[in-house]
This record gives structure tokens, C-alpha cells and sequence, in this order.
């Protein structure tokens, strides 16, 4: 058992979009005070129903971007703890506008770990990307694999996973990184391709349309569901731990092994191969697949929920929601 304060109230930024929003719904489920900043960028998977949803759980939400944290001093004095999931995660969008990925993914981040910077005793979580690793010959890809991002918003999470390690060492902030692979599940966004592939395909099981897989669909994902994502950052709130761990799944699916799952939900879609766009098969990392072994260690992380199941969770939410969502 480790020496901080036992944590009951929890700073979640980002926390209306995808991850944030799951992860805040859980912590007020289980009684953590939470308090939500967010900028509702219209580019992220920021969605309205997460805001309304949370406000009926008593979530405090404060719209603006993690740069003015200094604003918000009273909630942040307030915090035990804080888990970052405030980011623009396209891909493809940070090659288009690697200005505006880098305002979000490095600069706004870099101001707010050092504002909070004066509170060494706060846990603080950031969550970066496998996408740093970029393409690697060695699997499953551990911590200490090269980094080798293949794009901007890689080069940006990095950046800022450096700050975090930076100010560890010189302010002994208690931050955590963790390297997340491809998390899905009901929340994400799917209304366009442009933030995952699993939101797109998602999107054309719920409306009935083909999914198109770019060349035989054999790249291989490590893909988490929500929910146990959302158990491994609870508990890692509660370890000291200083460093960076990979989150992720216990196996890796082609993306074909991938889109006839999906298909089981909807057997009228159909899987088309076509051909991979030169922008996308630029930046793409080929397969991926996690070590988690420290994860296991320290978190306890496990994935209870595999990919056939969760992607049925996943179609039945989108099914009852998608009005939401597209
Ligand atoms: N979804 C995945 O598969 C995945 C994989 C690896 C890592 N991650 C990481 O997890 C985190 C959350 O991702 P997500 O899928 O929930 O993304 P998302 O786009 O669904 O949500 C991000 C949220 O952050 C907010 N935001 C963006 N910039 C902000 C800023 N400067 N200040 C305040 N709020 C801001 C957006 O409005 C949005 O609500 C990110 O750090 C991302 O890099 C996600």
C-alpha cells in the first residue's frame, strides 16, 4: 500500500468526449466527486449527450481548455487527483493541421502540467498513445520498444509524455503515462472516419452500408474495450507508480477478423477490400500488439470483455442511439 491520500474526488479534462465521459460516468457511479473540463472541440469526439448525462449524475463541468487552468485554481486545489484525457486524437487530421494538433497535444498540455506543477502530491495521469511507437518488427511491444511515430499527433503525444517524465524528475510531480492501444465502445465517436477506423465501421454496421477494408484488411489491432480501460485508470489512481505502462488487449484481430465480427451483428452489410489511400497508407503503423505485462503487475489491468462481446455491446448502444451519435 502506498503512502498518498486515499483518492475520493478526481479532475477528469476531456471528460466529455469518448474516454473522459466513460470514465467520469464510472467514477460518479462509485462515488469519486467529479469535476469535468472540457473544451467541447468541435474536431475531438466531444458529444452533447455526454454533458447531459453527466450533469443528471451531478458532475460539475467547466467548458474551457486545459491552457486556462489557471482559472480554475479552486477545482484543481479541490482534486485528489486528476486523469488527463483532454486531446485531439485524429490521425489524419494532424497531418492536415499539425498546427492546431500541436496547440492541443503539446502546448495547452504543457501549461497545464505546469500549473500543476505546485502539486506534487496530486496523482496525475495522462493518457498518451501505442501511436508513439509507431511501426515496430518486435511483438508484443513493450515500454521500452523504439519510439518511431509515423505522424504529427505521435510526435505531439510524445512530446508531452516527455514533460510529464521532465517534471517528475525535476518537481517530483506523481504522474503516470499510460500508452493506450485502440480503445472502442459505446461513446466513441462515429459520425465520420476521421478519429478511428472502429467508430467508422460501427458507423456502417448501424446504418447498413458496406465496410470497406483498405487491401486484404491483414493489419492487425489490439483493441481494449471501454470498460476495462475505465477499471485499470481507477486503480492506477491509487498506485504511486512514476513512469510509463501500455495499455491494452490480450490479443490482436485483423482488421478483417474485425469487420466480420461486426458483420455477425448485421449480416445484410457487406466487407469490401479496396484500395489503400496513399495518405493513409502513409501514416498507417502496420500491425500492433501490447505487452501489458506491468499493466497486470501494478494495475491489476485485465480485459474481462472480449471483442466479440464488445462489439456487440457496442452495435446494441449505437442501435438504441445513434440519433446521438451520427
Ligand atoms: N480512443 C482511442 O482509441 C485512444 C487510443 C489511444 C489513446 N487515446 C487517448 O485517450 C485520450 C482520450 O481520447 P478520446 O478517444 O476520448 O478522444 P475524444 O476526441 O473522444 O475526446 C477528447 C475530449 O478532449 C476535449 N479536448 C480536446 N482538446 C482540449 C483542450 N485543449 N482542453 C480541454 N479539452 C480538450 C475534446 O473536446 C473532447 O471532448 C486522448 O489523450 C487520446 O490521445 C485514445
Amino acid at each position: 500500500m502506498n503512502k498518498q491520500k486515499q483518492v475520493r474526488s478526481v479532475l477528469v479534462t476531456g471528460g466529455e468526449g469518448f474516454i473522459g465521459y466513460n470514465l467520469s460516468k464510472r467514477l460518479a457511479e462509485k462515488n469519486f466527486e467529479v469535476t469535468v473540463i472540457d473544451s467541447e472541440n468541435p474536431m475531438s469526439g466531444f458529444n452533447p449527450l455526454h454533458r447531459t448525462n453527466l450533469e443528471k449524475q451531478n458532475v460539475r463541468i467547466i467548458k474551457d481548455t486545459i491552457g486556462n487552468i489557471s482559472k480554475h485554481e479552486q477545482s484543481v486545489k479541490k482534486c485528489d487527483a486528476v486523469i488527463n484525457c483532454a486531446a485531439l486524437i485524429s490521425h489524419l487530421d494532424s497531418m492536415k493541421n499539425p498546427i492546431s494538433d500541436i496547440e492541443n497535444n503539446t502546448i495547452e498540455q504543457i501549461k497545464f502540467v505546469d500549473f500543476m506543477k505546485q502539486y506534487p502530491q496530486k496523482r496525475i495521469i495522462y493518457t498518451s498513445t501505442r501511436q508513439v511507437y509507431g511501426k515496430q518488427e518486435k511483438f508484443p511491444v513493450k515500454e521500452s520498444a523504439p519510439i518511431n511515430p509515423v505522424d504529427s499527433n505521435g510526435i505531439n503525444k510524445y512530446t508531452t509524455e516527455l514533460y510529464y517524465s521532465l517534471y517528475s524528475n525535476i518537481y517530483s510531480l506523481n504522474s503516470l503515462v499510460l500508452r493506450l492501444t485502440n480503445i472502442y465502445g459505446p461513446g466513441m465517436h462515429i459520425r465520420d472516419k476521421r478519429l478511428s477506423f472502429i467508430g467508422w465501421f460501427i458507423n456502417r454496421c448501424v446504418t447498413n452500408n458496406p465496410i470497406e477494408l483498405y487491401g486484404e484488411g491483414s493489419q492487425k489491432r489490439d483493441m481494449l474495450y471501454i470498460d476495462d480501460l475505465c477499471d485499470t485508470l481507477i486503480s492506477s489512481l491509487n498506485s504511486d507508480y512514476r513512469g510509463t505502462v501500455n495499455v491494452g488487449s490480450d490479443t490482436s484481430s485483423s482488421l478483417m477478423e474485425i469487420a466480420l465480427l461486426i458483420k455477425r451483428n448485421n449480416p445484410r452489410i457487406s466487407i469490401l477490400n479496396v484500395n489503400f489511400p496513399e495518405e493513409i497508407k502513409k501514416i498507417d503503423i502496420g500491425d500492433f500488439s501490447t505487452d501489458n505485462t506491468l499493466a497486470k503487475k501494478l494495475f491489476n489491468h485485465k480485459e474481462t470483455v472480449n471483442l466479440e462481446e464488445g462489439l456487440k455491446k457496442t452495435i446494441d448502444y449505437y442501435n438504441k442511439n445513434k440519433g446521438y451519435y451520427l
